[in-house]
């Protein structure tokens, strides 16, 4: 029989939604007792443990959504996705990310040809370039080695670095290696953040890698075009061959920016802008701070999960429960958010790099074949290292709103602290709350119980937890390179799954373009009002209000003015 068109039509969604009323009348405080329940929703992966006891769902639940994974194919549409079939269809692409961590005799096929080999052409070619300006083999314009890097990117050509950047700071292999070295990003157009992105750098030891896919994102030429300024202005326009390289799969426009194409760094298209950190995009920078065999081990925990998620069975596979699990929170119980919550400050730029993975990814209202989806697919993803979301959003989560939270924890600190005397060290002081906060929101806090703690009766509804708040608890043997390869993996594959449950393209974008198209009309305004002194027209009135306003300062054209560097 043919797959239905809308995975809601099947009997296995139909099944499930019938099973909420079931779920609805159980409360976690009951489900947690149930040890055998328990035990069944714990999986391990070298050394990675996943705990989702405290989700709503009990065995019966699981075995519902492992059915609608199979009416959705999802087994067949992963081994399209490594397969290298065009799975973004609407913009006829392959989706090989997995590509980007291959080992280097795997075969992976797009358009008939295996991939591997290019990738590693490129994973060589940055090696070898980092190596040389890391050792001062590269030198600048002015005879200088180069010390500091900063990446001009945005999106996705910017938060997954930022992440693994932010992640590895702090690890002790890593650090030693970026020792007397900064790495920088400027992704905003926003001139306040090129001031900052160059505050105390020096042009002379300074390298810029401009990142983009395309090549033609309006906010990174712009940023691009005033980082070649900043060069040329200080050190002459031959310096930029010395002071800036690139990240693209578009070589001609590199080339045209006047970048030397021997200095740019490629991918492909079938690489997806939020699924590129693993690509020169993320390795090349990183590269360049931490070295190349640091990168390479974030590599292999990301191929570690790969091979995980291709070969696990789905009632032990990390990214197909916690992306099974997704759906029935978002689609089936209605929840339309997600927190993510590491407990680790070196995780602080997880959750926006994974706002991009998520909600680019599965913001979408049509199937893959373009049908209306009659249900609702995606989710708002936000969130913050605990504890300091403890003390800002957390009050929400206990007796407001019910989000799903991800606890994410590491068994060991990267910087361990124990001061003599002190009850505990400082990271379990940290994991405590990682620990306590799944219970809290699970088990919540009745009248019953506020009664015997003496609780005055006026007080009683305010200091109620109903609990049955669901959560999962992922915790980490550590969070080394390699261990963060594994994170990124684990939620690149959770994204997908929920896509292809969902019967969704997770791979385009289309949602992005309106925003850009109509700001290219505003950008010819403001040059005409400027520059002619051309009256606002062709906008609505409140459009026409806003720009007249804005325009009533009157900035002036008249030549570069660079940041002063004054903050
Ligand atoms: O925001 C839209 C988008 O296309 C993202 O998908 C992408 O990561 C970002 O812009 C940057 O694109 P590029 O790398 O081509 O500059």
């Amino acid at each position: 029989m043919a797959s239905p068109a809308l995975i809601s039509e099947s009997e296995q969604w139909k099944d499930l939604k019938q099973h909420v009323s079931e779920i609805q009348t159980t409360h976690l405080r009951d489900l947690m007792n149930d040890v055998d329940r328990c035990q069944s929703m714990m999986v391990e992966h070298e050394g990675i443990f996943l705990d989702y006891s405290r989700q709503r769902v009990t065995k019966e639940t699981m075995g519902k959504l492992f059915k609608l994974a199979e009416a959705a194919h999802l087994k067949e549409k992963i081994e399209k996705m490594y397969g290298g079939e065009k799975i973004n269809s609407t913009e006829n692409r392959s989706v090989l990310h997995v590509a980007l961590r291959a080992a280097r005799e795997k075969e992976i096929y797009s358009d008939g040809k295996n991939v591997v080999p290019e990738v590693w052409q490129v994973l060589d070619k940055i090696k070898d370039f980092s190596e040389k300006v890391r050792s001062g083999a590269w030198i600048g314009a002015t005879g200088k080695p180069l010390k500091d890097v900063v990446s001009v990117g945005i999106g996705g050509s910017f938060l997954g670095p930022l992440f693994v950047h932010a992640a590895l700071q702090t690890d002790a292999v890593a650090a030693e290696y970026a020792k007397g070295r900064q790495l920088r990003f400027l992704a905003n157009v926003d001139p306040v953040d090129v001031a900052r992105s160059i505050k105390d750098l020096d042009p002379e030891t300074t390298l810029v890698v401009v990142v983009s896919k395309t090549f033609t994102t309006a906010e990174t030429m712009l940023n691009a075009r005033t980082l070649r300024e900043w060069i040329s202005s200080s050190l002459g326009a031959g310096a930029v061959a010395k002071h800036m390289v690139a990240v693209s799969t578009n070589l001609p426009l590199v080339k045209d920016f006047g970048i030397d194409p021997a200095n740019a760094f490629a991918f492909w298209d079938w690489v997806g802008g939020r699924y590129s950190v693993c690509s020169a995009v993320g390795v090349l920078p990183l590269s360049l701070q931490y070295g190349f065999s640091v990168v390479e081990k974030f590599l292999e925990g990301a191929r570690s999960i790969d091979n995980h998620f291709y070969s696990a069975p789905f009632e032990s596979n990390i990214p197909v429960l916690v992306g099974l699990l997704s759906v029935w929170n978002v689609t089936f119980l209605g929840y339309p958010a997600r927190a993510i919550l590491p407990y680790s400050q070196a995780l602080e730029k997880f959750a926006p790099h994974i706002q991009q993975l998520s909600m680019e990814s599965n913001g979408k209202g049509v199937s893959i074949d373009g049908t209306p989806l009659p249900f609702e697919a995606g989710e708002i993803d936000f969130g913050e290292p605990g504890t300091n979301g403890q003390h800002s959003f957390y009050q929400l989560i206990h007796q407001g709103r019910v989000i799903p939270c991800d606890f994410i924890g590491a068994v060991r600190s990267q910087q361990p602290i124990y001061l003599k005397g002190e009850v505990v060290s400082n990271h379990d002081e940290l994991m405590s709350n990682f620990f306590a906060q799944p219970d809290a929101l699970a088990y919540g806090k009745n009248p019953d119980e506020l009664l015997r703690d003496k609780v005055p009766d006026h007080l009683i509804p305010h200091k109620t937890f109903t609990g049955n708040r669901p959560s999962l608890s992922i915790l980490l043997p550590s969070l080394s390179a390699y261990d963060v390869g594994q994170l990124l993996a684990i939620y690149e594959h959770r994204i997908a799954v929920q896509g292809f449950v969902w019967g969704i393209n997770s791979f385009d974008q289309w949602g992005v373009e309106l925003g850009k198209s109509l700001a290219t009309q505003v950008r010819k305004q403001l040059h005409a009002s400027r520059v002619e002194e051309k009256p606002v027209q062709g906008f609505n009135f409140s459009t026409t209000t806003l720009l007249s306003r804005f325009l009533e300062v009157r900035t002036p054209y008249d030549g570069t003015v660079l940041p002063k560097n004054v903050i």
